[in-house]
């Protein structure tokens, strides 16, 4: 069996990815600190696949210990790296928190890399690299533009790390991935999204006003040039996006890349407003919401959704949920985790 670390393999993508590596007959070792997921995903895994996933907890800014997990595990073929961390607000208050957390550890990962005869490494990259894209839909030769917080940059400066490091580097292979908006859960309501604290994106804080852990949702501004006033995002179903990553590690692990640093975008092409998600989470809840339109957030875009030609043709991907069936799963979701607590 071909040997895939995921890191951050707990978190709310990384727990998707490892299902559907597992399922397409990966064997998959999941590196994951617990400092932003739970143990219990483990269980969720293997409730889902009937398989348990190897398991190292391990914090990636400790060198020593990631290279004595490379050197028990030399025999891996390709690193699909989620472990970082993703609050836009937080960073903003501890940049440097956040530049040793996804970069540091980045370069420590590389390094390992670098020693294999051969990898394939598959980078967690975003959206917000286009900041507020001059036209729409964005393709990936769109501009990078400043990035709005130290979060974003660590995107930024992510990918330029990866880039540089492939380019003098022949034996390893890279693909960015950048995701629009992921959402949704795993069909089965085994895994899911589990913010930790107050939620900051939209569909945890919809699902958790709908059970009664908040009393609102607030929206953030109607003033928008846009259909409704609200801001629009491209909403991709986390399964749909989990699938991705398969699929670009495979393009590497078969040598069908071109060029060993590629980027894509993986979104599903449609903007949706966030009046349109709030309606798609009452038709498909039979729950009425309870929010209220307040000012506009602070660094919010008011437009963002890709242009998927590039993955479509040449990864051979395109999603195949909507956004009703990513709202479905995600309040069967917070409906079965609340059931457990
Ligand atoms: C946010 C981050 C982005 C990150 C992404 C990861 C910010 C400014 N941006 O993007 O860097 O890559 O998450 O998923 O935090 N909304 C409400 N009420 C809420 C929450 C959100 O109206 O309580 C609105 C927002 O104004 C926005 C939309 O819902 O228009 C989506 O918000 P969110 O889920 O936070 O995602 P992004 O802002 O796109």
């Amino acid at each position: 069996m071909v040997k895939i670390l995921v890191t951050g393999g707990l978190g709310f993508i990384g727990s998707h990815t490892v299902v559907e590596l597992q399922n397409e007959g990966y064997e998959v070792v999941i590196i994951d600190d617990l400092s932003n997921s739970s143990i219990k995903v483990l269980d969720g895994i293997s409730t889902i696949t009937g398989k348990t996933p190897i398991f190292e907890k391990l914090d990636l800014k400790d060198k020593a210990g990631v290279e004595a997990f490379f050197a028990k595990h030399s025999d891996i073929k390709g690193v699909i790296h989620f472990a970082a961390s993703k609050a836009v607000g937080e960073s903003v208050q501890e940049p440097l928190l956040y530049y040793e957390n996804n970069l540091a550890t980045l370069v420590y990962v590389l390094k390992e890399l670098k020693k294999l005869p051969e990898a394939s490494f598959i980078f967690s990259s975003s959206c917000t690299v286009y900041g507020q894209a001059d036209e729409l839909p964005i393709t990936e030769s769109a501009p990078v533009k400043q990035a709005e917080s130290p979060y974003g940059n660590t995107k930024q400066i992510g990918e330029e790390i990866i880039r540089d490091t492939c380019r003098v580097t022949p034996n390893l292979k890279a693909i960015a991935l950048r995701y629009f908006n992921p959402v949704g859960a795993h069909e089965s309501g085994n895994i899911g999204e589990l913010p930790i604290g107050v939620p900051q994106n939209l569909v945890p804080f919809i699902t958790q006003t709908a059970i009664g852990l908040r009393k609102q949702l607030s929206v953030f501004g109607d003033d928008y040039p846009t259909t409704d006033g609200t801001c629009i995002r491209d909403y991709i179903h986390v399964v749909d996006l989990a699938k991705a990553h398969v699929v670009a590690l495979e393009r590497l692990l078969k040598n069908k890349n071109k060029g060993n640093y590629e980027t894509f975008n993986l979104g599903t092409g449609t903007g949706s407003s966030v009046l349109e998600v709030v309606k798609a989470f009452e038709r498909v809840s039979g729950e009425k919401l309870n929010y209220k339109i307040v000012g506009r957030r602070e660094g919010d875009i008011i437009s963002a959704y890709a242009d998927t030609r590039k993955a479509n043709n040449e990864l051979g991907w395109k999603t195949k949920l909507t956004l009703d069936d990513a709202m479905r799963s995600a309040w069967k979701w917070e409906q079965k985790v609340r059931a457990s607590e």
